[in-house]
């Protein structure tokens, strides 16, 4: 049976409201089609445009067997490349992330534009047409200081979900933000399993200690079922929008993406351990510091949180079937002073320790459903609707991409 086969069969037999089949999260076929149908044909949130602060800054990144370059030109917009090189085809920029006035081939020293143009070739004999030979450009997109990438030819509508989003995220200001500090870990779980933990707080009571000082475990607050909100989840949404912070709970159709402004725990301002803001000098417009986090979540590649006085950015990517690195990023006021507006250690150190906790319970859910004897079992309705929605979507979605060419072959 081919992979597309063996997984429609999968995705035919599953039992809506539980946990997958073993094989989707470790079988390296099915990992291979999670690539080809979702990574390589989704927007993936690639990074903060903050991380490019000028002329020359770049990127490098890796989905599956995509290498990518994200720059900013000198004309100051951001630009996506495939990192091969036009020539015979080597990776050029090799560094994770660097700054570089031309982008120049290691192999041959081709060397290229920041906006792609080949500039300089040796050698190449009268005919050689430069203008054929720029580099490939990667679909990329700026939204309010957030930078997305598309990886196949042709890219899917992005307007509809930019149009949603960017007033709320306008008001944070991600454009006059700097990296106060990123890091990088590796989960050993398959990527969906990130997700899955990620999207509900069931586990939080019971491994979160740090962030349940501030962030509430109530699913009402945070689920995505889109039922009517409390009369005090609405009242925030009200007054908040009086004061013209976009907070209304709002979902795409097909539940790939959700924004909603949420409270934090009574008296809570900011992701600290005392509950009090991490940074002195607030980063965008939003001065009311009960107004919470407007969280964001967009599928296959991001959850955000954005504060008042700092904004914290989250990149899935799919490493192997059972590797996925989770990026986080905190942004601050680009003008705020490290030790002296806020303190590196309390602005991040909840935000550590939850990651490496999450890392933990994905690592162990990871290794029970390696065993022979793992089945799916059920998700809770109450507490875990966020799971069902995103086990949902991506079954809908793959089954969506795969259906047609079967029907093709027939
Ligand atoms: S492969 Fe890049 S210059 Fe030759
Ligand atoms: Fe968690």
């Amino acid at each position: 049976m081919s992979a597309r086969n063996y997984m429609l069969a999968l995705l035919t037999q599953r039992q809506p409201g539980y946990s997958l089949a073993q094989p989707f999260y470790r079988d390296p076929d099915i990992f291979r089609l999670d690539l080809e149908q979702i990574w390589y044909r989704e927007w993936l949130f690639a990074i903060p445009a903050c991380e490019l602060p000028k002329a020359g800054s770049y990127v490098t990144h890796k989905v599956g067997d995509y290498r990518v370059i994200i720059v900013r030109g000198a004309d100051n917009v951001i630009r996506a490349f495939h990192n091969t090189c036009r020539h015979r085809g080597s990776i050029i920029c090799k560094a994770a992330k660097g700054n570089a006035p031309k982008l120049v081939c290691p192999y041959h020293q081709w060397t290229y534009e920041l906006d792609g143009k080949l500039l300089w070739a040796r050698d190449m004999g009268p005919d050689f047409d430069a203008s054929r030979h720029g580099l490939k450009p990667v679909h990329c997109r700026e939204l309010a200081g957030l930078v997305y990438i598309y990886l196949a030819d042709d890219a899917p509508d992005f307007d509809a979900f930019a149009d949603l989003a960017r007033p709320y995220l306008k008001v944070h200001d991600l454009e006059n933000a700097k990296v106060a500090h990123q890091s990088s870990i590796i989960e050993n779980g398959n990527w969906k399993l990130v997700w899955e933990n990620n999207r509900e707080c069931y586990h939080c009571s019971g491994n979160h200690p740090s962030l349940c000082r501030t962030y509430s475990d109530d699913p009402s607050l945070s689920g995505v079922s889109g039922d009517k909100p409390s009369p005090k989840l609405q009242a925030h949404f009200d007054r908040l929008e009086a004061a013209g912070y976009p907070s209304t709970f709002r979902m795409s159709e097909n539940m790939q993406y959700r924004l909603a402004r949420i409270p934090l725990q009574e008296g809570a301002e900011s992701y600290t351990m005392d509950g009090k803001p991490a940074v002195s000098r607030f980063l965008g417009r939003v001065k009311d510091t009960s107004a919470g986090t407007l969280v964001k979540f967009h599928y296959p590649t991001t959850w955000n949180h954005f504060l008042a006085d700092h904004s914290i950015t989250f990149r899935v990517t799919p490493i192997s079937p059972t590797e996925t690195e989770v990026t986080t990023t905190w942004l601050v006021n680009k003008d705020a002073v490290e030790g002296v507006d806020y303190d590196l250690k309390r602005l991040t150190e909840v935000w550590e320790a939850t990651n490496d906790e999450d890392r933990v319970v994905v690592e162990d859910n990871q290794q029970g459903i390696n065993s022979p004897a793992y089945e799916p079992g059920p998700y809770s309705p109450g507490q875990e609707d966020g799971v069902i929605s995103f086990i949902d979507w991506y079954c809908a979605t793959m089954g969506k991409r795969l259906r047609p060419s079967l029907i093709a072959a027939e």
